[in-house]
């Protein structure tokens, strides 16, 4: 594992993430938005979690499998955090270091929601946790895909036909539910990092709303001088601090995006 931060001194790029309950349309929204971003002729890796690299792939199914599941949310927390040391590791810091935008379907929040908030695990140890992992290399951008906890386990239902359900989508609707309530809480609670996206319209109305803010949040043109940038120290892996504290990039909480 490298040191968190130690890999991230020559970090470039731009690493957007996805987050959301399921059947959101997240991996379908990873894709157009990497589409989109090539035609401007940016290099873009798309990826997942659980899962990004080889041994990641490996403990993705043993997670979803739910072989897991009966050691507890703290055991499944760890082995996520595992998963995510190597993917970080072996996909998304070479990216970053290369220039690359880095488009990852799910990451650190699906922890602090899944294992956090719904697996009742002390969200300090989970930050900790986090901390140890991910290290500086934080998301600039997270998508907050956002529908009804209903709509999104029927769109999962018919888009797995007769297929079994995994070890999470077989949870029941309460659950499902309270998921959404986490990911909106740590949206509202990190404004400058997450914005809300209504996922309840068509692939093309949501996508459009996801380019519209990262458009303004990762590629309008600075304004001369640079002012955007923040006098605060910038972080150890001098990441887009630019992108993070510009004040026009600030979501209010309340805002949401239509499709
Ligand atoms: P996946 O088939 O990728 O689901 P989805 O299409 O909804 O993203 O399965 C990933 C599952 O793993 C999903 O149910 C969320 C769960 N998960 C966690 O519980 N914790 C995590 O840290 C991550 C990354 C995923």
């Amino acid at each position: 594992m490298a040191v968190a931060g130690k890999n991230g001194g020559a970090r470039r790029g731009c690493f957007i993430t996805l987050e959301g309950g399921e059947g959101a349309g997240k991996s379908t929204q990873a894709r157009m938005l990497a589409e989109r971003l090539s035609l401007r002729g940016l290099e873009c890796v798309t990826t997942r979690e659980p899962g990004g690299s080889p041994h990641a792939e490996e403990l993705r199914a043993v997670l979803l499998s739910g072989a897991v599941a009966s050691l507890g949310p703290m055991a499944e927390a760890l082995l996520f955090a595992a998963a995510r040391v190597d993917h970080l590791d072996h996909t998304i810091r070479p990216a970053l270091a290369r220039g690359a935008y880095v488009i990852c379907d799910r990451f650190a929040d699906s922890t602090r929601a899944y294992q956090g908030a719904l697996g009742n695990i002390d969200p300090r140890l989970i930050l900790a946790l986090e901390a140890v992992t991910v290290g500086a290399t934080r998301p600039d951008l997270t998508l907050m895909l956002d529908l009804p906890a209903e709509v999104g386990l029927a769109r999962a239902r018919a888009r797995r036909g007769g297929g079994a359900t995994d070890r999470f989508e077989s949870e029941g609707v309460e659950f499902h539910r309270g998921l959404r309530s986490s990911f909106l809480d740590i949206a509202a609670g990190e404004p400058s990092r997450c914005f809300v996206i209504d996922a309840s319209g068509t692939p093309a109305g949501i996508a459009e709303s996801i380019w519209v803010v990262v458009e303004r949040r990762l590629l309008a043109p600075r304004p001369p001088g640079g002012s955007f940038k923040s006098t605060a120290a910038k972080p150890a892996d001098g990441r887009r601090d630019d992108v993070r504290q510009d004040p026009q990039n600030q979501q209010d909480p309340q805002e949401r995006v239509k499709a």
